[in-house]
This record gives C-alpha cells, structure tokens and sequence, in this order.
C-alpha cells in the first residue's frame, strides 16, 4: 500500500533524544509545536490540570516519567456494602457511568437480605527463574538439591522483614519443563507477601536466586562440559495467581429476590440462572459478563492503589484455566434459598507501592477502615460479584440501556454545555422519554430556540 506522507509529518516523525532530560515546560512546548501545532489550547489543556500545590504535583510527578500532566479519573463513593456483618463505603475510581450507582444499588439490596460474605481461601504468590540447561537432568537435580539452603540464605537480607511479618519464602520447586520447549526448567517459588502486593519484594528474591544458580552451576566442572551449560533466560513474579483466591458469596430465599410487583422471585430466579448458564457455556457472552465483573473490581483496585492490570491478566487467565473462557460467578438454587457466589484470584497489597504514597490512594484505604491485605481482597471480590448482579438484574428486567443512558445523559448534556438550569429541565424531560444522543440534542436546542 503507497501511503503518502506530507513534509510536515515527516519533520515530526524525526525522533527526538534527551526528552527525558528536558524540563516538564520544554516537554510540553516540544509536544506542542511537533504534534499539536493546530491546537492553540494544548499547552493550557495540559496545565490546566496541573495542581496547585507544588509539592502535591511534584509527587505525582515522580510516579512515573515524563510527566506533563494529571489524567484525572472520577472518584465514587457506593455505600451500604455489609460485608461480612460490617457495613462498608467502596471508594471506586472509574470513569464509566452507572457503574458506582449499580454497585450501590446492589449493595442496599443484599444489606436487606444478610449481606455478602466472602472469605480468602489462600494467599501465596509465584515467581519463576526461567532456566535452560543443556545437560543431564540428574546431574540438575542433584545441583538443585545442593544449593537450595544457599538460595535461602542468599535472600536473608531481602527477605528478613517480610520474615518478621510472618511472610517469606514458601517453598521452592525445580520444574522440568522439557517436554514443552528443549533443555527448559524454572525454578517456581511460593511466596507469602502478606500485606504488600509484593511485586519488587518477589522479583528481587528471584533475581538473587537466578544469580546464586548461575554461580552454583559455573562452579561444577560437569556442568561445564555440556554444551551450553546452564543459561538464566529471565526472573519474574507471575500475575497468574490461582493460589492467592478469594470467594464472596450471598444468599437469599427465591421468593425475596424479585422487587418488581410484575415479577415473581421464581420467575427472577429462573432468568437469572439462565442468564449465568449463558455465560457459562458461551465464551462471547462470558468476555461481557466477566467485563461487568472487572468494572467493579477494577475501580477498587485502582481507588486503592493497587495494579489493575496485574489483576485483569490474572482473573482472565483464570476464567479459562480449563482451556474455555468461562463465567467467573456461578449460582444455583438450594431448599429454596437462591445462592450466588465467585472465586477469584487476586493480588492485592495494602502496604508499600503507592499505597502509602498517593493521598487519595490513602485516604480509599482510610474509607475502607485501614483493611488487611485479606480483607481487601475480600472487599474487592465483593465490588465484583455486586456489580455482576446489577448487571444480570438490569438484563433480565429493564435492560441495561435504561439505567445506563439516565447516567449517560449527564454527559450528553455536558458535552453540550448545558447549563444548570437546562440540565434540570431536561433531566425532569427525560424520565419519560427515550435518550439517545440526537434525543438529546434536539430537546436542547428547542429549548435555547
Ligand atoms: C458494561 O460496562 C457491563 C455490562 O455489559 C456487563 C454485562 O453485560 O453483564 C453491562
């Protein structure tokens, strides 16, 4: 395909060195004249966002590199969650509307009918040396036999608080993965991480064990008449977590499930089991199903500081640990009593990271009563299997448009610049009618004609 590129673009595809050593003033004017020449607002937009309180901005620009900016994200509050006989306030950080106002929703519902339980089933994290060795496995596992006391003594120095905490090393495994890829073993390490997520904690551990086998393995003189010999290919956690699983549960009698007059709890029930069969068997529906699932738990887990994309990778790769993506939440119908409940994996921290840093990041683990790395977990399993239900409820009853575009409407009616007095009038308009974005519109300009 020919792609013509004009000469202005090809200026601006010239690649830039030092940026990282420009000040954040030059980084915003080299963007500006590059890539926003036609945007006389550009540098305005950027500072706009800039926070007054100098040391407050300069925090958040430390958090990574080559800041020019905030990118604010709204901060929610849905209260009334009763989680395990303690009511609670979820602070959710997304931008997507509907989804605080479904979580609470939820949430009112089953405070009225005992609440939700959940409760971490265990809590151990994996790192792996990934390893190739060109020899022969006896000799490996005699190797590995060797130097395990020196691998723990090795990471006494990085493991002596977590140790002090009651945390530390599990256990560690060497795995022959040969039949999969030539000449490949790990070593794969269990690690308790207790409050903290433990992401450099674990890497670092991995690294110096990586470090202690490759001097182990240089050392023997029969390693050395193999091919190769021993090569460390790479050391990091896995964010493949099916050990660190948490499960939140409610329950109810069938008959107390349906608040529509028009609906029996029977009639709710059938369809809302139905609608979890769905998502069960059909992979297309369960992306969707598990998303609405991830809306609630990825607006925890960003309020508290936490790594969402660890999270997303590791409840996916979970939903189809037995080779089809699957629901993540399941339910059945027991004596009469309507049961709905997910197991999930999820590495959260409550210390170190940004925890202890960002305001806001402290201030959501202040809401949440200075929770545990357990009761987070908790907590945020239960954001999850909430926001599922209100999901499912809103499908099988109003469909979801309904809720979703009364949320939606009020920015439809920013992007417009309605005023405060437009938007109540049409706010009041709107409650009878259809919205849709030319809906919209066009009860807005009547009203400014
Ligand atoms: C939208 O963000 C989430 C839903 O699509 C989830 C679902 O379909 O279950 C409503």
């Amino acid at each position: 395909m020919y792609l013509w590129i004009s000469e202005t673009q090809r200026e601006m595809t010239k690649p830039v060195s030092g940026f990282s050593r420009l000040t954040k003033n030059e980084k915003i004017e080299w963007l500006a004249e590059n890539y926003l020449s036609n945007n006389e607002n550009a540098v305005s937009i950027l500072k706009q966002y800039w926070n007054e309180d100098e040391k407050l901005q300069k925090l958040h620009d430390e958090f990574i590199e080559n800041t020019v900016s905030n990118f604010y994200l709204p901060l929610g509050l849905a209260p009334n969650f009763k989680i395990n006989g303690r009511y609670l306030t979820l602070p959710m950080a997304i931008e997507e509307s509907s989804v605080v106002a479904a979580a609470s929703k939820a949430a009112k519902f089953w405070s009225e009918r005992g609440g939700f339980k959940a409760s971490v089933i265990n809590n151990r994290k994996i790192g792996q040396v990934h390893f190739i060795f060109n020899g022969k496995k006896e000799k490996l596992k005699d190797l590995f036999k060797d130097i395990e006391p020196k691998l723990r003594e090795a990471v006494k120095p990085i493991t002596h608080n977590m140790e002090k905490r009651g945390g530390g090393i599990l256990d560690i495994e060497l795995i022959d993965k040969t039949s999969l890829l030539k000449n490949y073993y790990q070593l794969f390490v269990n690690f308790d991480t207790r409050d903290s997520m433990g992401a450099n904690f674990i890497n670092s551990c991995l690294e110096k064990f990586a470090e202690v086998l490759q001097e182990e393995a240089q050392k023997r003189s029969d390693f050395n008449n193999t091919e190769k010999g021993l090569n460390v290919i790479m050391s990091i956690l896995s964010n493949y977590v099916p050990e660190c699983l948490v499960r939140a549960e409610v329950s109810c009698p069938v008959s107390e499930l349906s608040e529509d007059p028009n609906m029996s709890g029977e009639e709710f029930a059938e369809k809302f089991i139905q609608a979890v069969r769905i998502a069960e068997i059909e992979p297309y529906r369960a992306v969707t199903h598990n998303k609405g699932i991830m809306n609630g738990i990825d607006a925890v887990v960003m309020a508290t500081g936490n790594d969402f994309r660890a999270v997303e990778a590791g409840i996916h790769a979970f939903a189809a640990k037995d080779g089809k993506y699957t629901s993540l939440t399941h339910d059945k119908i027991e004596e009469g009593l309507f049961k709905f409940w997910m197991e999930i994996p999820l590495a959260l921290g409550t210390v170190g990271g940004l925890t202890g840093l960002h305001p806001l990041v402290k201030l959501a683990l202040d809401i949440l009563q200075k929770p545990s790395a357990s009761e987070l977990m908790e907590i945020t399993a239960v954001a999850g299997l909430a926001q599922n239900f209100a999901a499912l409820r809103s499908l099988i009853t109003t469909g979801i448009q309904q809720g979703h575009m009364k949320m939606h409407l009020m920015n439809l009616l920013n992007q417009h610049n309605a005023t405060e007095a437009e938007k109540e009038e049409l706010t009041e308009f709107f409650v009878h009618h259809t919205i849709t974005h030319s809906s919209v519109l066009e009860q807005l300009e009547k009203l400014r004609s």
